[in-house]
């Protein structure tokens, strides 16, 4: 007998049919991560999603996404609909370049970005962006203002990224100028992606004036690298100044494209990620007043009153594990796109080279083999100890493996400062008595902003506290 006929074929990838055209997109658009959660329990960790005119195979277990991210990681490459899709955006730059060699090429040449030595002078201009956040959270206060959690967080952060890439060239004042051109480039670039670029989409005035934001950014970046190569540092201060002296194997500089697509990058990699880790840490405190009361006794032990220093960061255990948590229950990204290489194999099923695959932080983060009680907020299950110990891909915030984030140090130092030095002088409060309902759009985000309202440490709360606030997905 032939050695085939005795072999049982491969079963197929299972997942519902869907539509013609559309496939489940009309479904899954309405809230994609309820959509996961119910495709796990349906058809398993492994399935395909017919969207739109493409297919996806979604990856839910953390033993199969080390195998993309890490083991097998010269089989999957980033995913090219995504670099195409975001390239008005991000152009060729890092965070989505399909191209393993020159991934590595740009992946060497921001390595010195992230040295000790350069994280301490991130930390000095950091620390000054974050006191002034706290200055107007007093000015809020004072004026019994309710706040957007999710707006003050993006404009601190976004505050520190620029000191933290243009030290020199760029005055802090443009800063709300800037953020409000990146909050309408985005809009314009969710619009051309959810349309497919349809004209009649992109005739809409706020996606035209979103595609003539994203323009006024690239003429200002244009003429900062401009006077930047006429203004050179003797030692480098900022991230532009290792991104202009870098070289490449061959010896050549970046190019002024090159240069704007990764500058871009790094502001967008930074303020669509750090400002929704603070949002939810702030969210599921004011929820979970026991964990804040831990975590304020933590503050207020090893800081005693004082500003923090670079080195107090690493004593802020507890604080850390608040953000581990928050980043858990509500990863920046949802889900990521790669793009198999090869024919191969993923949990018993065949994957076809060119198949889109996508790894889903949301399921995995949810996963009760790996996160008993998954939905609640539990900061206490990110002891250094349980970190060595728990599968590797378990916990995919930052992502994985080579294509790891790369600003992951910046991202948790910014998140940190704002988490302690607003927490040591004021309590934030929920104005709508519970933690708000999410939404994707790009990242994962609170539907309306997340309204809190802001008290000095020694006063009342305002309002009757809710005695068990109703925390939606987190009992
Ligand atoms: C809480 C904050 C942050 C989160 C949750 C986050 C998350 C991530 C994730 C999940 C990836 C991997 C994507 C993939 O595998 O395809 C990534 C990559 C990246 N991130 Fe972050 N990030 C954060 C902060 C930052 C900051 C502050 C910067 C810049 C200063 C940054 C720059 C980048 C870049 C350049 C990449 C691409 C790395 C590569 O392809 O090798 N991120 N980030």
């Amino acid at each position: 007998m032939a050695l085939d006929t005795l072999t049982t074929p491969a079963k197929a990838v299972p997942g519902p049919r869907g539509l013609p055209f559309v496939g489940v997109g009309l479904d899954f658009l309405k809230d994609p991560l309820g959509y996961f959660d119910t495709m796990v329990t349906r058809y398993g960790r492994v399935f395909r999603l017919p969207l739109g005119k493409n297919s996806f195979v979604f990856l839910n277990d953390a033993e199969h996404v080390e195998q993309v991210l890490r083991r097998d990681f010269e089989n999957f490459g980033m995913s090219e609909q995504s670099e195409e899709l975001l390239r008005p955006l991000l152009g060729r730059s890092m965070p989505v370049v399909a191209d393993h060699l020159y991934w590595e090429q740009l992946h060497a040449m921001m390595l010195p970005m992230f040295t000790p030595r350069m994280l301490q002078q991130y930390f000095g201009h950091t620390l000054c962006a974050t006191q002034e956040e706290v200055e107007h959270l007093a000015k809020h206060m004072a004026g019994g203002e309710t706040i957007s959690m999710y707006e003050f967080a993006r404009e601190g952060v976004f505050a520190s990224l620029i000191r933290t890439l243009f030290v020199r060239g760029i005055d802090p004042s443009e800063v709300t100028t800037l953020l409000e051109w990146f909050g309408k480039a985005d809009e314009y670039v969710n619009a051309r992606n959810l349309s497919g670029a349809s004209p009649l989409i992109m005739a809409i005035p706020a996606v035209r004036e979103g595609k003539r934001c994203l323009d006024r950014i690239d003429r200002r970046v244009y003429e900062l690298l401009a006077f930047r190569k006429a203004n050179p540092a003797e030692t480098p201060e900022d991230m532009l100044d290792i991104l202009l002296s870098a070289r490449k194997a061959d010896g050549a500089a970046l190019t002024d494209v090159e240069l704007r697509d990764n500058v871009v990058a790094l502001l967008f990699g930074g303020q669509e990620t750090t400002p929704g880790a603070i949002t939810w840490a702030f969210g599921l405190l004011a929820a979970h007043p026991e964990k804040r009361a831990r975590m304020l006794e933590e503050i207020d032990r090893v800081l005693e009153g004082r500003e923090p220093s670079f080195q107090d960061l690493a004593k802020l255990e507890y604080t850390e594990m608040v953000l581990d948590e928050a980043m858990r229950l509500y990863p920046a990204f949802p889900f990521i796109g790669r793009d198999s290489l090869v024919d191969t194999e993923i949990g018993g099923y065949p994957i076809a080279r060119g198949t889109s695959l996508g790894f889903v932080a949301w399921t995995v983060h949810r996963d009760p083999r790996h996160w008993p009680e998954p939905d609640r907020f539990i900061p206490e299950r990110h002891t250094r100890e349980e970190k060595k110990t728990r599968a590797k891909c378990a916990y995919l915030s930052f992502g994985y493996g080579q294509r790891r984030c790369i600003g992951e140090r910046v991202g948790r130092m910014e998140a940190l400062l704002m988490l302690t030095m607003i927490s040591q002088r004021f309590l934030l409060d929920h104005a709508g008595g519970r933690l708000p309902d999410h939404k994707v759009q790009m990242s994962i985000k609170p539907v309306d902003g997340m309204p809190m309202r802001v008290r000095a440490r020694n006063q009342a709360p305002d309002v009757a506290p809710v005695a068990r606030p109703e925390v939606v997905g987190v009992p």
